[in-house]
Formats: C-alpha cells, structure tokens, sequence
C-alpha cells in the first residue's frame, strides 16, 4: 500500500472506476483523510441544504469520502490521546455491489501537510454487499500505510462492537476491540509504519463512516443509520472529551449528492443516516 494523500484521494476520485477483480481476494483497501475541493464544500454550504446543519448547533462540515462526528483540536495546551465508540454492525440493503465502512480514529482532520505529522490511526469494520451477499471484515490502519485484517474475529449484523484506540505515542499506538455481546476481546499495538510523514499530530478524534476507495469509490451501501454511542476522547491533561461540541460531516458525492444526515444526539452519541439522494 503506497501513499494516500488528499491529493491521489482526489485523483482516484476522478478517475474512472477500473475493472474489479472476480472476487473480493485480497482487498487492498485505501481509507483515509477526507477529501472535498473546498468551492465545492462553500457552494454546498451556501446553498443551504437541508442536511444535519440546518437544525444542528454544531459546525458542519463536508466531505466526499467521510461523514460522521470529528473532534476538530483539542482542548488548549493539549493533545488527543485515545477515543472510544461503540456501534451495532449494520445490516445493507441488498444491491449487486456496494459498501460503506465504518471506524474511529485519531487524526486525519485538517492534517498540516507541512509536517512530518500527517498519520491517520484509525480502526474499524467494513461491510460489504456484492449480489445480496453480506460480508464484513475488521481492520486496522496506520495512514499513510494501507489496512490490514483482524483475524479469528468473525463479525455479523447485529453484533455490538466496541471499538478504544490509544496512542501511546506520536508513533505507537494499542488498539482494543470488544464484543459487547460476549464480551470477546482482541488487542493489537501498531507501529508508525516506516514511511516519511506517518507521525500522528494528536490533534483530532473521528467517530465516521467512510465511502471509502478500492479501484476507484466504492458505491455507498445503505447502511441506514449508524449510532456511534459511548463516544469520548482522552487528552494528555487526563480529560473526557464528549461530543458536545463535536463538529459534524456530511457526505457529499459527485460535488452536489449528500448521502448522510448527521446528528449528535448527546455528548456521547451521534447518529449518521442514509439518504437516498438529494439532488439541488
Ligand atoms: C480481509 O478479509 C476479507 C474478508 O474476510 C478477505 O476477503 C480479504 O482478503 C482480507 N484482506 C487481507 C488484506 O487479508
Ligand atoms: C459477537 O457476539 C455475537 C452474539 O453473541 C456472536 O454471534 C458473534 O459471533 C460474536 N462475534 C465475535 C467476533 O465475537
Ligand atoms: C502534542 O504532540 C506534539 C507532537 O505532535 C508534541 O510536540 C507536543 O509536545 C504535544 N503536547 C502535549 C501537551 O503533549
């Protein structure tokens, strides 16, 4: 897995869908940073759609990849040292080819493509709808590297999943993921992967779902709503950050489709819903 900057995002984004291969063998699959070319965001937001924003408090954002709550800095004179959410494995509507992931991470928003700090540590589920077939996979990823599998830890729909990443350092980081239901536990720590500019800023917390992109943008599932719940960041001064002020994402495909409608419903839960289309 090579460099996922903003830039190939966008790229990729642009280009044509390539040819999928027969199976889902050997996913390669690239998260990473949100990614809007920002007039497409200010005549989004100047248009006043009625996403999320319009009856919500909270600053809203746009993005072509990501939707879902971010916590954009953290509180002054301090950094980001873990978050925590719980969700339900959703189920997908049935469709040929479809797929949405959905994850927390530390990092990735407003990255400063100055600095030697541009990682993006994040780990989560994707789920998968190819001919009426779901499927699901758990993984873990360390930006600018790609993602890797958990294995042994076979999810479904309905399963309910808690998800607790540390960082330990600018470099080192543990992730813990449970199984509410039964309470089965995986643990793994990651390494920075050796690649210029992988540091983490520790300037933002993520609680988000991704259209994310494997040969080209994978068409978004209907996941219907995703309800991150238990979500807190910690900071370096020993802090519990909420929600609360929270800033929200909405999903906009294409420059002028939102797909999501984002919601904080209190300092530790935020729902994100999918929308058909809406077209303006
Ligand atoms: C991840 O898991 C999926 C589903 O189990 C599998 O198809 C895929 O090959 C795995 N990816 C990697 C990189 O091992
Ligand atoms: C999680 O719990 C559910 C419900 O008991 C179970 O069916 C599923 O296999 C468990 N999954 C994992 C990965 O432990
Ligand atoms: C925050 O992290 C940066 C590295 O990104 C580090 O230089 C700085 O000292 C840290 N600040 C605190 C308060 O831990």
């Amino acid at each position: 897995m090579h460099l996922t900057t903003a830039l190939t995002l966008a790229l990729l984004f642009v280009s044509p869908v390539l040819g999928l291969p027969s199976t889902f063998a050997s996913r390669a699959v690239k998260r990473g940073r949100p990614v809007l070319p920002s007039e497409v965001a200010d005549k989004f937001k100047s248009s006043g759609t009625p996403t999320s924003g319009a009856a919500s408090s909270h600053p809203t954002s746009f993005s072509s990849n990501w939707a879902g709550v971010v916590l954009p800095t953290p509180p002054a004179g301090e950094n980001f040292t873990a978050v925590t959410g719980t969700f339900t494995v959703p189920t997908l509507a049935p469709s040929a080819y479809a797929a949405t992931s959905i994850w927390v991470g530390i990092d990735g928003w407003n990255t400063d493509f100055n600095s030697d700090a541009q990682g993006l540590f994040q780990a989560g589920i994707d789920c998968w709808m190819e001919n009426g077939k779901l499927s699901f996979d758990t993984w873990y990823e360390w930006v600018p590297d790609g993602s890797y599998n958990f294995t042994g830890f076979d999810i479904s729909a309905g399963d309910v999943l808690t998800f607790s990443l540390v960082a330990t350092s600018t470099t080192e980081g543990t992730i813990n993921v449970e199984n509410e239901t039964t309470g089965q536990k995986i643990s793994h720590v990651l390494d920075a992967p050796p690649i210029a500019h992988s540091q983490l800023a520790l300037q933002s917390a993520d609680w988000i779902m991704e259209d994310f992109f494997w040969y080209g943008q994978v068409p978004l599932a209907d996941f219907g709503t995703i309800r991150f719940t238990d979500a807190s960041a910690k900071t370096t001064g020993g802090k519990t950050v909420g929600l609360t002020d929270a800033t929200i994402v909405d999903l906009v495909l294409d420059g002028s489709v939102s797909k999501t409608e984002v919601t904080v419903d209190s300092d530790s839960s935020a729902t994100i819903t999918y929308v058909s289309a809406f077209e303006f």
